[in-house]
């Protein structure tokens, strides 16, 4: 008896809670609304005003630290995210990679990009000879 009272409780008493909830979500929607914040543009927004010293922060480098430095240790620190099964991290450091770049001079940047292409290129060139060469490819 006292147990199906408590149970019956319990129930009304979650559909209070889940109607106050879902309540004010529909409220923050429209407040965010309101206030001209669509998410998407909001996280945009986020990611382009990534601070410069947050983004040196991330990678653990400075404003004198040169570039090929720089993507190394980016390469470093993504490849170890990604191990570590870490997407959030791993978006961190490519847009401080992306907030530094941005820093470069545009013909200096244009060149810097072509080259780590030919060598990405390169070294997944190597990669897959190695590959053949064991015989483990995947
Ligand atoms: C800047 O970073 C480099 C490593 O990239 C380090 O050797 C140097 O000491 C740093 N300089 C300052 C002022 O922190």
């Amino acid at each position: 008896m006292a147990a199906r009272i408590i149970a019956q409780l319990l129930v009304s008493g979650g559909t209070l809670l889940f109607r106050s909830a879902a309540q004010a979500y529909r409220q923050a929607i429209i407040n965010g609304k309101k206030a001209g914040v669509h998410e998407g543009t909001a996280q945009a927004f986020r990611s382009k005003k990534m601070d410069l010293v947050e983004a040196y922060s991330i990678l653990g480098v400075n404003d004198s630290t040169p570039w090929p430095e720089i993507v190394k240790k980016f390469d470093h620190l993504y490849g170890v995210n990604e191990r570590l099964g870490s997407f959030y991290l791993q978006s961190k450091i490519y847009r401080a990679k992306e907030r530094l770049e941005m820093e470069l001079p545009e013909d200096v940047r244009a060149e810097m990009k072509l080259k780590e292409e030919a060598e990405r290129s390169a070294a997944s060139a190597a990669r897959e000879e190695e590959e053949k060469k064991s015989g483990t490819g995947d």
